[in-house]
């Protein structure tokens, strides 16, 4: 089984970054196998939606984004932690995003799907936002992934909300560290579950 934590942020040892770390000692300790994908390190540039992946249903950019799309098709889970930058992901996060429309493409353009849509795939999304919490702070960053998540064929099973993150270290903090063992362990779970069906 191999679990995919994707990171947002670009900061280097802040909520995001500490909080995949965390999940990737979670899964260590289960004996999971997982990767780290920190996507403010990737080398990619952003789709410029030249159509060519709904003719051929790659991207023409040899870069590590469409690398790093082709994970997803044999993985089991995605966790995806990110900050909040102007209520929406981390603009490095929807770059990344934006460039799986290759794989949108090779099913809803050309019928042929460059993933395996039958395999039972398990999910979870966690955001850390700044400011204190206001109304609508999240949502667009989950419209966001629940259309992500439906595009990898996963199903989004749990999402969380971390506000107050400039005034307190999501990664210190003990209840939200025990929400994000609790939904770490339940991604384990169905995706094991899944395996043995
Ligand atoms: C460009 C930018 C935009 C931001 N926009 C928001 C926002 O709309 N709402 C909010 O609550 N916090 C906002 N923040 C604060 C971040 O969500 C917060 O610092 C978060 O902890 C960053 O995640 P990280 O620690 O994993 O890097 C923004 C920060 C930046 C740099």
């Amino acid at each position: 089984m191999k679990v995919l934590i994707v990171n947002g942020s670009p900061r280097l040892q802040k909520n995001s970054y500490n909080i995949a770390r965390y999940i990737a000692g979670i899964m260590e300790k289960n004996g999971v196998d997982h990767e780290i994908i920190d996507v403010a390190r990737l080398d990619m540039t952003p789709c410029i939606g030249c159509g060519v992946c709904s003719r051929t249903g790659v991207c023409f950019k040899n870069d590590e984004s469409t690398s790093t799309v082709k994970k997803f098709d044999p993985s089991d889970a995605t966790i995806i932690v990110s900050p909040i930058y102007f209520n929406s992901v981390s603009g490095q996060l929807k770059m990344f995003i934006d460039r799986f429309q290759s794989l949108y493409a090779s099913k809803y353009d050309l019928k042929q799907p460059a993933i395996d849509r039958s395999k039972k795939r398990f999910g979870a999304f966690i955001a850390v936002a700044g400011a204190k919490g206001y109304e609508d702070q999240f949502t667009s960053a989950e419209l966001i992934m629940d259309l992500f998540f439906k595009v990898i064929n996963t199903k989004l099973i749990e999402m969380l909300r971390i506000p107050d993150s400039d005034r307190v270290n999501a990664w210190e903090d003990k209840a939200t560290l025990d929400e994000i063992e609790r939904i770490s362990l339940r991604v384990i779970e169905e995706a094991k579950m899944a395996k043995q069906i």
